[in-house]
């Protein structure tokens, strides 16, 4: 049976022959169709045009009353899999503990590792599907999630088994990643080396022996993983088959950027802090910038240069970081509306981040991220709204009426 959309106000993010990205000045642009209407069959977009539309008797109608139709966001960056809250933490650094100062207390991710470790594959997995149900209400429908707080090979590899069965287990498109060096466990804080050898010669091999992982991470700043150690662990995942996605220039010019466009990563993320070297490793190659401006919000932290990479010619895309320490939440019309606010984007560039560029950082532009024929139908119906800027500029108002995934309407 096919879906046939309606009285649609406008059509947002509409390409006939999408590029993989959108970069530089082009970010600005989005095509839009006026007055619109869309055929959805097999889960995929066949067709769309504007006016009237005659539908076969046995189609479902959907009636959009004049709202927007867009695809639904690609959130590229996310730690959702996690077996605790933090929000004590923030109690310390309203007194004045930084988020490193709060790490080597055996906060942070630290603190996340204990509680994974004493939380069964199952448990974790109730907790997680969950937190998929909410972004999915929220528009995303597809979302790149980490492993890293396990530290250990066994508690690695149950986060990525929650992760494999939530992509089995409910409706989205989802890409995993392993991020066993996203801190040094105490036991290793003498010697660092060791840890970066158990990655190396024990997680990696282990992680691709059961293909539980597109993606490979390290959180590539200071205090945490250098710039050699990264090389290391990357260079192993290269050997197992995994892409680097980086957390990197989070906390200082780390050189995260360097080594993860040396072995071209689909994305380095973060990225608070770039200079001239930052932006000619990025323009030398094909990575993803990725800005995630809730981790600054609520950190506290400065926001990245958004500008400065857009001006640099480069392209950007936004994600949640939803995880427990340094960003609580994968609400990504919040992040558009960061975007504007805090990262100074054009509503139209916010729109390609969190689309097209989004779906480019996780590796899913092929099927993802634009009003294409033969792409997957996940798209968001907005309430009628004066135009798209409208949506990240009423803040904290979702703007959202329904999301369609694999081209079926979600209660
Ligand atoms: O992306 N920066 C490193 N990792 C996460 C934080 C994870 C945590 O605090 O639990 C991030 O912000
Ligand atoms: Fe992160």
């Amino acid at each position: 049976m096919r879906l046939v959309l309606k009285n649609i106000g406008k059509l947002l993010g509409v390409e006939n022959e999408p590029t993989p990205f959108v970069a530089g000045a082009r970010m600005e642009h989005i095509n839009v169709i006026d007055d619109a209407w869309l055929v959805i069959e097999q889960e995929k977009i066949v067709c769309y045009g504007t006016g009237e539309v005659l539908p076969f008797t046995d189609d479902e109608v959907l009636d959009c009353k004049g709202g927007m139709v867009m695809p639904a966001f690609c959130d590229s960056h996310t730690h959702l899999v996690y077996a605790g809250s933090r929000e004590r933490e923030y109690e310390d650094k309203i007194r004045g503990l930084s988020y490193e100062e709060i790490a080597k207390r055996g906060g942070g991710i630290l603190n996340s590792a204990s509680l994974m470790a004493a939380t069964e594959e199952s448990q974790l997995f109730d907790l997680s599907l969950p937190r998929v149900m909410e972004i999915l209400k929220s528009g995303t429908g597809a979302v790149e999630i980490k492993s890293g707080y396990g530290l250990n090979t066994g508690d690695e590899l149950k986060m990525l088994r929650v992760i494999k069965r939530l992509r089995e287990e409910t409706p989205l498109t989802i890409r995993s990643t392993f991020l066993g060096a996203h801190a040094f466990p105490d036991a290793y804080k003498n010697n660092r080396d060791q840890y970066v050898q158990l990655v190396v010669e024990e997680m990696i091999p282990a992680v691709a022996g059961e293909q539980l992982a597109d993606y490979i991470d390290v959180f590539c700043d200071r205090g945490f993983f250098s710039v050699e150690q990264t090389d290391r662990i990357l260079e192993a995942g290269q050997k197992n088959g995994l892409i680097p996605k980086i957390h990197a220039n989070e906390l200082d010019y780390s050189g995260g950027i360097q080594v993860g466009v040396k072995y071209e990563a689909q994305s380095v993320d973060h990225l608070e802090y770039i200079g001239s070297n930052e932006l000619d490793a990025l323009k030398s190659g094909n990575t993803m910038p990725t800005l995630l401006p809730g981790a600054s919000f609520f950190l506290g932290l400065d926001y990245a240069p958004a500008r400065k990479l857009i001006e640099a010619g480069l392209p950007v895309a936004l994600a949640s970081d939803y995880n427990p320490g340094s960003s609580p939440s994968g609400n990504m019309e919040f992040v558009m509306s960061l975007g504007i606010t805090q990262l100074k984007m054009l509503p139209n560039e916010v729109f390609n981040a969190v689309t097209q560029n989004g779906a480019y950082a996780m590796g899913v532009e092929g099927f993802l991220g634009s009003i294409t024929p033969g792409k997957l139908a996940n798209l968001i119906l907005t309430v009628p709204m004066p135009g798209f800027g409208f949506m990240p500029y009423s803040y904290g108002t979702s703007q959202i009426q329904k999301v369609i995934i694999n081209g079926e309407i979600q209660s």
